[in-house]
């Protein structure tokens, strides 16, 4: 017997939004599978999505756990390398190094290759993270073309601010600016550079975005990256996070439940207590009211969420029986919606699950 909390991960759901993300047909995606797939458990995730042409993680760690796995695509470091020594180690693997200041630009004009390693040129365009100046980054190139070091096709590469929201014109600028630097490069060094700039919310909402590479997280999880849950009638959600009922009692109105007894019944109220906790990744701070789905409906959370249980009204759920499934997120129940009871998104969420949940491919 073992403990009935799990996460399942619906393999045709995810083939079915990487399909969406293609949908425009233009260039290429790349699934985002860094932080173990958003938390769905990068072995399950990259062998559904097997004939992807490279995948993106955010180190050198993840891109090698890939290769562990037995997965053979080009793999693209997001943050680029840490420490010389990764260049290297980017070479033997066929890794993609982003480059993005000038530390790592340095690293890579003074390393000792064999051969010459394909990079992704990070423009800031405006969301003042990571990349290059428009005003340096033709400079950037011409150093790295001159090196030998970089192979002849790069990726001219940013990243968006608030493409989530489609009346943030912030988006456009961030486009038209990524257009003239690109447009520049051209001129000053007579070669032509991929583009890459669409994440989830710019390939579903942005198509002036769409280039020879786009790179899709969230959306390949199944959730919509917008504020207003647009497009989320065709995603599927892929990740079912589920438990069961291990308790189930009567209490009188006035009874308190939980640590620090924050929750009071005003009535005689049926208690279902449910086998996940904020050491399994279910966020502690989750108000009371969050849903949980029991039997096809939703039924708040009460009381404080302890590290291994949480605690459900079910007064109103009629039939409720000890050994029941409890949904905590899914295809019914939108992490989105549970996000905004824990005053955070989604992404964050999905990523916090912890290594004790199993992840189980449901097919
Ligand atoms: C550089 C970069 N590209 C793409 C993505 C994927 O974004 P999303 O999950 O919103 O599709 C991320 C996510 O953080 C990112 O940092």
């Amino acid at each position: 017997m073992t403990r009935p909390t799990q996460a399942l991960i619906d393999r045709q759901a995810l083939r079915n939004n990487l399909t969406l993300a293609e949908r425009s047909k233009r260039g290429h995606c790349m699934p985002i599978v860094k932080a173990n797939a958003y938390g769905h458990g990068v072995d399950i995730v990259c062998s559904a999505l097997e004939h992807a042409p490279a995948f993106g993680v955010a180190s050198v760690n993840e891109a090698l756990e890939l290769r562990t796995l037995g997965f053979k695509q080009p793999v693209l470091l997001m943050e680029g390398t840490f420490t010389p020594d990764e260049i290297e180690l980017a070479e033997t693997n066929d890794f993609w190094l982003m480059v993005e200041n000038h530390n790592q630009k340095d690293q890579i004009l003074r390393a000792k290759l064999k051969h010459p390693i394909r990079v992704w040129l990070g423009l800031d365009t405006g969301m003042h993270r990571l990349g290059f100046d428009t005003l340096e980054i033709k400079q950037v190139y011409q150093d790295l073309l001159n090196s030998g070091q970089i192979d002849r096709l790069t990726v001219l590469a940013t990243h968006f601010a608030c493409a989530n929201d489609l009346s943030n014109d912030m988006t456009n600028r961030q486009i038209e600016c990524f257009d003239k630097t690109s447009r520049e490069i051209e001129l000053t060094t007579g070669h032509i550079l991929q583009q890459s700039l669409a994440n989830s919310a710019a390939i579903l909402g942005w198509e002036n975005s769409l280039r020879d590479w786009q790179r899709p997280g969230y959306m390949l999880y199944g959730n919509s990256p917008f504020c207003d849950e647009r497009s989320s009638e065709t995603l599927r959600p892929v990740m079912t996070l589920e438990s069961k009922i291990i308790s189930l009692r009567t209490i009188l109105a006035g009874d308190t439940v939980g640590y620090d007894a924050i929750w009071k019944a005003e009535r005689k109220s049926q208690i279902a207590t449910i086998s996940i906790g904020y050491g399994d990744g279910y966020p502690r701070h989750a108000k009371n009211g969050t849903p949980v789905m029991i039997r096809g409906q939703r039924c708040p959370l009460v009381g404080r969420v302890s590290m291994d249980m949480i605690t459900v009204d079910v007064t109103d759920c009629a039939f409720v029986q000890l050994g029941d499934t409890a949904i905590l997120w899914g295809p019914e129940l939108p992490v989105n919606e549970v996000a905004q009871y824990c005053e955070t998104n989604g992404y964050e969420l999905l990523s916090g699950i912890s290594f004790r949940i199993p992840r189980v491919a449901k097919n």
